[in-house]
């Protein structure tokens, strides 16, 4: 029996409800919440009584995905078939619409924290690498040719940096998804004396047609994971023979079904291939609601697999590559010996000469002709990128470990 049975007769087709069944369980515990804090609404305005209110409050915190059953539409009518004969009264004043623009906001609200806690935890081994290796000489990279003399610490700093802007990224995120679309009901409200959320959303139509804070959440996402990519396309750089800067720890690579020499940077691959999902899932969405009349309609269905993908991507990337970094075995000769490349003081000794009064450009050329030559000599190294300890100790203040 569906919620609209009284409208429509007979049964649909089972390939018509094949296809219009909603793959929603994960927002199952979500809904609950939203149809507790509905069901109080009710109870203020007198149109469920303070039994009624305990048992809805007793029955939705009982509920699991066990209850569910593949005769359900969606988690919404599995929720009202759930709760009995209350369930036929709990309804009133509300949609589907409002419904699930409600528990996909929880869910969103959720789903942020989680990604924090893990962006946190793998931002966490970095900083301990980042301190161990505050010292450690490398190379820094334009173009992906040597360039500049830095340490591994400075350069997982930078790693670090981009994880505090999806951090703080994930927390606006939050915020947006935070005001409640309770109360629009399907679109225009209703005439029912129930008092609005605190945080209620200033206007019904838009309440149930924006899908913004998903589109937030799957920018938060596809962002991080273009950080998490590049992170991982240096982690496959380094773990080859050619740079041969660390080798990958054994929990966390994989062999060859053929070539029995080879360690594969598995995680670091699945990361940058996960990426361009984690983008299209974002340019999937924009798609969908580019053209949509305001307010809801039934394509916005599309929006929820994409954040119970992307929450699980997230979640198993970062736990994934937390380990692959904490186990790295670092080649520090070949570190060094990349980073005693006397071409990359080339820099310092144009600089030597403009301190001596030598304008920049003029100095440049000097430089580079030496180059040319095959005669430069390196001037002493002078330091160039302030305290990279301190760095980390600052950093690891602003993370809290
Ligand atoms: N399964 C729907 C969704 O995911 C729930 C809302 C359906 N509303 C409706 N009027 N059909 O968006």
């Amino acid at each position: 029996m569906t919620l609209w049975s009284g409208r429509v007769e007979g049964e649909l087709a089972p390939e018509v409800w094949a296809f219009l069944k909603a793959e929603d369980a994960e927002l199952l515990p979500y809904d609950c919440a939203g149809t507790l804090l509905h069901a109080q609404r009710l109870h203020a305005a007198g149109l469920l009584d303070d039994d009624e209110l305990a048992q809805a409050t007793q029955k939705l915190a009982a509920i699991t995905a066990d209850d569910l059953d593949p005769a359900d539409e969606d988690v919404h009518s599995a929720i009202e078939r759930l709760l009995g004969p209350l369930g036929r009264k709990i309804h009133a004043g509300r949609s589907r619409n409002d419904q699930v623009a409600t528990a996909h906001r929880l869910y969103v609200q959720d789903a942020c924290d989680e990604a924090s806690a893990a962006i946190r935890a793998f931002g966490a081994v970095l900083l301990a690498l980042a301190e161990a290796e505050a010292d450690t000489p490398m190379p820094a990279y334009t173009h992906l040719q040597r360039a500049l003399p830095i340490t591994l610490g400075h350069h997982l700093l930078a790693w670090v940096e981009m994880l505090e802007r999806d951090v703080a990224r994930f927390a606006f995120v939050r915020s947006q998804a935070e005001p409640s679309p309770l109360g629009a009901g399907a679109v225009a409200g209703s005439t029912l004396p129930l008092p609005a959320p605190p945080n209620a959303m200033r206007n019904t139509v838009d309440a149930v047609a924006d899908r913004d804070f998903v589109l937030d959440y799957l920018y938060a996402c596809a962002t991080l994971f273009v950080h998490l990519s590049r992170v991982s396309e240096e982690l496959c750089l380094w773990a080859t023979s050619e740079f041969g800067f660390a080798r990958l720890p054994e929990s966390a690579a994989t062999g060859s079904s053929m070539m029995p020499q080879k360690l594969n940077p598995d995680v670091a691959e699945l990361t940058r291939g996960k990426t361009g999902t984690a983008i299209g899932r974002l340019t999937g969405l924009l798609a969908t609601v580019k053209g949509l009349p305001l307010a809801y309609n039934s394509d916005l269905a599309e929006d929820k697999q994409a954040t119970f993908r992307s929450r699980r991507d997230v979640k198993l990337a970062l736990g994934a590559l937390a380990t692959l970094v904490g186990g790295l075995e670092l080649d520090r000769g070949r570190l060094a010996a990349a980073a005693s490349d006397p071409l990359l003081l080339a820099t310092d000794a144009a600089e030597a000469l403009v301190r001596e009064g030598v304008p920049f450009r003029d100095a440049h050329e000097q430089v580079a002709a030496s180059v040319r030559a095959g005669t430069f000599e390196p001037p002493e190294p002078s330091p160039r990128i302030g305290d990279v300890a301190a760095a980390v100790r600052a950093a690891k203040e602003r993370w809290g470990c």
